[in-house]
Formats: C-alpha cells, sequence, structure tokens
C-alpha cells in the first residue's frame, strides 16, 4: 500500500514557533526522506471559517500568509502538495455522506470540540458547521487516501473519529477507505510548547507567541523576557526547570552542536541544567543562548520568506496547481464513496439492465 501524508493548519493567523516544533518542522523531514509516495499540506480556510463565519476577510488574509510560512520552513511545492481547502468541493460531498454515519452525541463527546466551544462562549449557539467539522477534516483526510497524519497532541480526537467513520464506512458499504494513523511530535516539550509568558497556550490574544516571520529584534526582545523561574532572584539561587519556558524552548530547540558554538562553558544541555538547578547561573545568560539557537534555526526561515514574498502571484500559482492536483485525488475517492453507496445511476450497466429486465417481463 502506498504511503501518503495529509495534514494542514486554519489559517487564522501565521504561524509561530509552536507550529514549528509541533508539526511544520518534521513535515518537511517526512517530505525530504523521501519514504512517502504522495504528501498533501492543506489550508484549511474552510475549517477556519466554521468559527470565523463573520470574519472572511481574515481568513483571506491569512490564507497567503500560511502559505508563505509553509514555504519559508522548506516545504517544496515539487514534493508536497499545497492546496486550498475550499477549492476541492469534493470534500463538501464527503463529508455530506459521512454525516449520516456520525451521532450527535459522538461529537458532543470529542474532547477537542468541548474545548473549543468553551473557549468561544459557543454554548448556547454552537455553529452546526462548527459542531460537524471533526466530520469535515474525516473528508480531508480520507479523501487523500492518506495512511498518515502528522499534527500536534490536541489533534488526537479527530483522527480517533475519523478513524471510526472509515470503519463504520467500510463495515456498512464495503472496503473503501483507509484508516489514517496519527504522527505525533516525539519529544514532551514539541508536543505543547507554552508561551513566552509560561502559559499553557500560545495564542494571538495573549501576545506571547513567537512568530516564524518575526523580525531578530522582535524575536531577541521576547525570549529576553520570557518567563522562567520567579523564585530564581539572585543568580546564586537554586533554578527550578519544571514550568520554566527559557528550558523548555531549549528542550524543543537546542542541538548538541549549539553548546561548542554558542556556549562552549557547557558540554550538552543536561549540564547546564544542572547548574542552573545548583544556583549561580544566572537567566540572562541561558537567555541569550535560547536566543542564539533560535536565532540560527529562524533566519534560513525568514530569508526564504523574504525571497517567496517578492512573487506573490508565484504564490498564488503554486497554491492553484497544488488545489488542480488534490482535486483529480479527491474526485476518484468521492467515485468511489458514490460506487460503495449504490448512487452512481449512471454508470452502473447492471443496474440499468435490472431495471429494464423488471419491467419487460
Ligand atoms: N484542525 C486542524 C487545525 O486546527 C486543521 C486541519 C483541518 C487538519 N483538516 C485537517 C489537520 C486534516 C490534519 C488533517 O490546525
Amino acid at each position: 500500500m502506498s504511503k501518503i501524508i495529509l495534514t494542514g493548519d486554519r489559517p487564522t493567523g501565521r504561524l509561530h514557533v509552536g507550529h514549528y516544533v509541533g508539526s511544520l518542522r518534521r513535515r518537511v523531514e517526512l517530505q525530504n526522506s523521501g519514504e512517502f509516495d504522495k504528501i498533501f499540506i492543506m489550508i484549511a480556510d474552510a475549517q477556519a471559517l466554521t468559527d470565523n463565519a463573520d470574519n472572511p476577510e481574515k481568513i483571506r488574509q491569512n490564507v497567503v500568509e500560511v502559505a508563505l510560512d509553509y514555504l519559508s520552513v522548506g516545504l517544496d511545492p515539487e514534493k508536497s502538495n499545497l492546496f486550498v481547502q475550499s477549492q476541492i468541493s469534493e470534500l463538501t460531498e464527503l463529508t455530506f455522506f459521512y454525516s449520516n454515519l456520525v451521532t450527535v452525541s459522538r461529537l458532543q463527546r470529542n474532547p477537542t470540540v468541548k474545548a473549543e466551544i468553551q473557549m468561544r462562549n459557543f454554548e448556547a449557539s454552537i455553529p452546526v458547521g462548527f459542531f460537524t467539522y471533526p466530520i469535515s477534516q474525516a473528508a480531508d483526510i480520507t479523501a487523500f487516501k492518506a495512511t498518515t497524519v502528522p499534527v500536534g497532541e490536541d489533534q488526537m480526537p479527530m483522527i480517533e473519529q475519523t478513524r471510526e467513520i472509515v470503519r463504520k464506512f467500510n463495515s456498512v458499504y464495503g472496503e473503501t477507505l483507509v484508516e489514517p494513523d496519527i504522527l505525533l511530535p516525539d519529544n514532551q516539550a514539541c508536543m505543547r510548547l507554552p508561551g513566552t509568558d509560561g502559559k499553557a497556550k500560545m495564542s494571538k490574544s495573549l501576545g506571547n507567541c513567537i512568530y516564524l516571520s518575526d523580525t531578530e529584534e522582535d524575536v531577541r526582545a521576547k525570549v529576553m523576557s520570557m518567563y522562567t523561574d520567579p523564585d530564581h532572584i539572585k543568580i546564586t539561587d537554586p533554578g527550578k526547570l519544571e514550568g520554566n519556558t527559557v528550558f523548555t524552548y531549549l528542550d524543543a530547540f537546542s542541538k548538541p552542536e549549539h553548546f561548542p558554538e554558542f556556549l562552549p562553558d557547557y558540554n550538552n544541555l543536561d549540564e547546564l541544567k544542572e547548574h542552573y538547578q545548583r544556583g549561580g547561573l544566572g537567566d540572562v545568560k541561558v537567555k541569550k543562548f535560547l536566543n542564539n539557537v533560535l536565532q540560527s534555526e529562524l533566519a534560513p526561515i525568514r530569508a526564504r520568506r523574504a525571497e517567496f514574498e517578492k512573487d506573490i502571484p508565484e504564490v498564488y500559482n503554486i497554491l492553484k496547481k497544488g488545489s488542480d492536483a488534490a482535486r483529480e485525488v479527491a474526485a476518484e475517492t468521492l467515485a468511489d464513496v458514490k460506487r460503495a453507496m449504490k448512487i452512481n445511476y449512471f454508470e452502473d450497466m447492471a443496474l440499468i439492465k435490472e431495471q429494464s429486465e423488471k419491467y419487460s417481463r
């Protein structure tokens, strides 16, 4: 069986370093591993509209921002098919058919939907489209017969629900759809990178994100004001690592080769952590190291972004070509689905024959 990736992001803002360590960095590695037969990366504008129906301009502006972020981290349109969800109308057809296989109570139990409803104060007035977006996400994944979905931990309930829909569909209509596997980040710090203020979630409204498109100076200022250990007041005080954002970011970003380059007094992160816990290591020194580490990772991304920003029509062209190609694949799956569901009347010669024989008796 061929190995196929499908994943994507809602275009509600520019992508930040949490997206990077949670998923983007992995996607580029997978892309360059050559292990996958096809890779589809989707800008989920239709899903973004399920809770931004009254703000289409925001989504429209951010489609190209996310595309630039994708290209700047090294997703290569020659190897990965970058496309826009709303342009693939087959996805909405699949969603409509799958929705017959899902109960309201099952959707109500989806932990991600539950949390989002609370966060947006939707309790009394949930838009139907928002409530049912897990079904549409199952359509996104199955339309491309994806075997592998690299995403963050928060998407686990979506993949679980997709797998249920696939099993249900196949058991009712016969083996048609492919059950996907989730691929999670392999380290805890990458799974859930906190905001620069130490809060669990990075969010634009909290102003605690480091964006991939931030300038060098923005990144430096954000790192230098990061939340650390509030009880680590004097340099000689012993410091705590738990909940210390600077160390969480180092867990996510630092590599062994950063030490000889930027902080040769220490051989590795364990030694640095040990000194911090013992006392005698100041926050500023650790923050300067983190800043160097982050800048070395972000500088090539920023440079690539600047190149693509020079030719925005080409960025749209990449998305259009990707969307055209994605549509062909989704159309094949939709044809399989319609055949399995026995709603392929005009190509079903056996049906036409059977009906005419019934009436010629
Ligand atoms: N729900 C994802 C997010 O919030 C975006 C998304 C839509 C997606 N469809 C998908 C991710 C299919 C993986 C697979 O970022």
